[in-house]
């Protein structure tokens, strides 16, 4: 089974996707952290996504799609996609990418959820800059103010977490660029809509009732 997971930022994508690799023993690919990782290195691709993410702005529709396409025809396992396709380009190319792997997206996850939380998740957001853990002062805080469980590194807030106006400028570049593929998907009969409105043990359950167990799956 392969699985897309889309939503706004903030939405609980990277969150749940950690729940679905445990649950259904996926790979997870999240062309977010695959950039940040590059962003960190100083990589070529790296340096030219900088700019883009941190107006909170897409990156390059060719881009992305070399990026993906790389790790997508390397595959081994079933995967779950989070942050990738974010547009009508990058569907396409998704489309061309899985016949040439002979792969096919079993269910694409939305997740619905209010403007209103996703602006203060990503406001209470931290992340161990060691091990990319992410946290939140809320809903899911470190055992020790401010240290990461697993390192004792101290957290930090992602660049693109550190201001309103950035926020407001990536919900805006998802409503225009990403929330139109819902009804593409849809109309392709595989979109699943959990309310990610709820806390993380909720819309676990609901992820586990509209998954199922599909064949092959040999989960917990
Ligand atoms: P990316 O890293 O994918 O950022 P995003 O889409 O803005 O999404 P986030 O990672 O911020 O949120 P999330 O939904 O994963 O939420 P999380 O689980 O962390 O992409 C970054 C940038 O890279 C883009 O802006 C773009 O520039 C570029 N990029 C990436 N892919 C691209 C593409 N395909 N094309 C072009 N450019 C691309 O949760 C958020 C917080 O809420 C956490 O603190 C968490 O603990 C908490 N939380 C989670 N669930 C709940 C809950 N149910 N209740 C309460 N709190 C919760
Ligand atoms: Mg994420």
């Amino acid at each position: 089974m392969n699985l897309i997971i889309m939503g706004p930022p903030g939405a609980g994508k990277g969150t749940q996707s950690e729940f679905l690799v445990r649950h259904y023993h996926l790979l997870h690919l999240s062309t977010g952290d695959l950039l940040r990782a590059e962003i960190q290195q100083k990589t070529e691709l790296g340096l030219k996504a900088q700019s883009y993410s941190d107006q909170g702005k897409y990156v390059p529709d060719d881009l992305m799609n070399q990026v993906v396409a790389s790790k997508l025809t390397k595959i081994k396992t079933n995967f779950i996609l989070d942050g990738y396709p974010r547009t009508s380009d990058q569907v396409k190319f998704l489309e061309t990418v899985l016949k040439k792997i002979k792969q096919k997206i079993d269910f694409v996850i939305y997740l619905e959820v209010s403007k209103e939380a996703v602006i203060k998740r990503l406001q209470t957001r931290l992340i161990c800059p060691v091990c990319k853990t992410t946290y939140n002062t809320i809903s899911s805080p470190p055992k020790v103010d401010n240290l990461c469980d697993n390192d004792q590194t101290p957290l930090i807030q992602r660049t693109d977490d550190s201001d309103q106006a950035k926020i407001i400028t990536r919900l805006k570049t998802y409503q225009q660029s990403t929330q139109p593929l819902v009804a593409y998907f849809k109309k392709q009969g595989n979109l699943k809509l959990i309310d990610a409105n709820q806390d993380q043990a909720s819309v676990h359950e609901q992820l586990k009732k509209v998954i199922g167990t599909p064949k092959g799956t040999n989960n917990d």
